[in-house]
């Protein structure tokens, strides 16, 4: 069985520059559509480099705003919440499902660099939360994730991957540039909310209440404290909704899409000489002093 679904996919993809970006096909092939993209004033865009909480924050907005009402109850997060430029065979492409979205507002991820953002997202002046996670949790949690899913390239071993991560040559390219650039954004676009999820580990009530603060919602403290219940990482991975256990070109056998959910597993795989390496070198590359991460909470 599982070697009929394996020679069922596609061959992994490989990487290549566009636009000084490194970049798979799965996310260019429908580049003018997406650049293209009609965004409306009440949009919300979710933005992170991989690996950042992405599907965490989709899901709180997605109960603040819509709850579980019975008649959503089995749609997954993905099609409430679609990936914008997705385009893999055989599946709905991202633009497409967001054309589509019934709901007020559409919630909408991306993984983009902000050069890449549709203009129409600024010309509208949608509202956008963008989040943010430490370079080496984001690291690690970007190699398991390359393991398990075929839309990715090859990730080669650990050291290997690590290398290239230090060298932005990954999938929506470098995360110091990330990072950096919309962090930038925030100075000039006031509708940008810039979040960390080592906030939202350390605290995530408080991080939902600012959430609610910058979308201009006031659920009540019950509310809050449903929708906190509802998005802790356990309900999260045993949710069907909310782990990715229905898409088939991801293996959670070879690791879970809700894999560890904590800040600081990087400690268990840097060695001592790569983690004085990839410090020396974070040193030369974050020129912001304004944006702290936490390694560590
Ligand atoms: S993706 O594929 O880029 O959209 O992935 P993304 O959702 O951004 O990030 C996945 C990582 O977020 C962790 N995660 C959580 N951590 C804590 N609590 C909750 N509720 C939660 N939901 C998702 C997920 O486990 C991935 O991190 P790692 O470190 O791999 O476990």
């Amino acid at each position: 069985m599982t070697e009929k679904r394996e020679m069922e996919l596609p061959p992994r993809p490989t990487l290549f520059d566009f636009h000084g970006v490194s970049m798979i096909k799965y996310f260019t092939d429908n580049w003018e559509n997406i650049q293209s993209f009609k965004a409306r004033p009440d949009d919300i865009l979710i933005a992170t480099y991989p690996k950042a909480g992405t599907t965490w924050v989709s899901y709180i907005l997605d109960l603040l705003y819509f709850g579980e009402a019975d008649c959503r109850s089995s749609i997954p997060l993905q099609e409430r919440v679609p990936f914008l430029e997705i385009s893999v065979p055989s599946r709905p492409k991202g633009k497409d499902l967001a054309d589509q979205l019934p709901t007020v507002p559409r919630l909408i991820k991306t993984h983009l660099p902000v050069q890449f953002v549709p203009k129409s997202f600024w010309e509208q002046r949608s509202r956008i939360i963008y989040v943010a996670r430490n370079a080496k949790d984001s690291a690690v949690s970007y190699f398991h994730f390359g393991r398990m899913n075929r839309v990715l390239p090859e990730p080669g071993d650990w050291s290997c991957f690590l290398q290239n991560f230090m060298q932005g040559k990954m999938v929506f390219g470098s995360w110091y540039e990330h990072v950096n650039t919309w962090w930038d954004q925030k100075q000039t676009y006031s509708n940008l909310h810039y979040m960390f999820y080592e906030d939202l580990i350390e605290d995530s009530g408080q991080e939902i209440r600012r959430l609610c603060s910058f979308l201009g919602l006031s659920p009540t403290a019950e509310q809050r404290e449903l929708v906190q219940a509802k998005v802790t990482f356990d309900n999260m991975k045993q949710n069907k909704i909310t782990n990715f256990s229905t898409i088939p070109m991801m293996n959670q056998s070879v690791s879970p899409f809700m894999r560890k959910g904590r800040v600081g597993d990087w400690k268990n795989h840097f060695t001592v000489s790569q983690n004085e390496q990839f410090e020396e070198d974070y040193k030369n590359k974050m020129r912001n002093a304004a944006l702290v991460f936490r390694n560590e909470i």
